[in-house]
């Protein structure tokens, strides 16, 4: 059976002794059999000392499509790799909108990150523009065919969707559990016509977006929800084992 996901965002927060606090609390769990897989994400600077420090899994924010070379400030796939993190997270809606990466951008980095062997989180998500429009599934799917949907069905099939929509992030404006489910069915059913069910069924697909402590367990018992990607309440501790628990 195929394990749910839970990923802690940790974003660009975090001064290094805080994050020594909190890693040293979140490797005193004891992870069961049956637990979902768990992996931290924090600032890329932290990365080798939290894979040293703790036996617990991580990955990168963030990774340039280039594997080496004069590109001041970035870091690669190979560079992540080679400090032992297995994943990253790639189109995140902040690197979007924030730092305005295209889908042909957000492509190459995920063949960079495949080229590496880093298991890769891929972030997709409408606005409440294409919501309210009733856009939101063609918009999701122009992001997975752009981005994603080049790969083979042996590489799909290791790879984490993360359905996070953006007026959902950081804002504490849950998607209802109809409008998730409705998305991660389509996600699911729409891969099934391109990869046939074993490889479709087989990936992971979860959701983001303001999900926390008292709203987890009614979201990771939807159709199609093998868990979440968690920004803010992955910060704190006590909210953070809660969410683990919550399948
Ligand atoms: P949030 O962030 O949980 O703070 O909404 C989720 C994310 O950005 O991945």
């Amino acid at each position: 059976m195929k394990k749910k996901f839970i990923g802690a965002n940790w974003k660009m927060n975090l001064l290094q002794s805080e994050l020594e606090v909190l890693l040293l609390e979140l490797s005193s769990i004891s992870i069961q059999e049956d637990a979902p897989e768990f992996v931290i994400f924090p600032s890329q600077i932290y990365l080798s000392d939290c894979i040293n420090r703790s036996n617990l899994s991580f990955g990168a924010q963030d990774i340039h499509s280039e594997n080496f070379g004069a590109y001041t400030g970035a870091v690669s796939a190979e560079q992540v790799k080679s400090t032992g993190a297995k994943f990253v997270l790639v189109g995140h809606s902040e690197r979007r909108s924030i730092f305005q990466e295209s889908n042909t951008l957000i492509k190459n980095k995920v063949d960079a990150a495949v080229n590496a062997s880093l298991e890769l989180v891929f972030c997709c998500g409408e606005s409440l523009d294409k919501r309210d429009a009733v856009t939101e599934k063609e918009f999701v799917l122009s992001q997975l065919k752009e981005g994603i949907l080049h790969l083979s069905a042996e590489k799909i099939s290791t790879c984490v969707i993360a359905y996070e929509p953006i007026w959902a992030i950081g804002t504490g404006k849950v998607a209802n559990s109809q409008q998730i489910e409705e998305m991660h069915t389509f996600i699911r059913e729409t891969r099934v016509h391109q990869y046939g069910a074993e490889i479709a069924n087989s990936i992971r697909i979860i959701y983001g977006g303001s999900c926390t402590p008292s709203n987890a367990r009614e979201i990771f018992s939807l159709n199609n929800v093998d868990g979440g990607l968690i920004g803010g309440a992955s910060l704190n501790f006590e909210s953070m084992t809660t969410l683990l628990n919550s399948f």
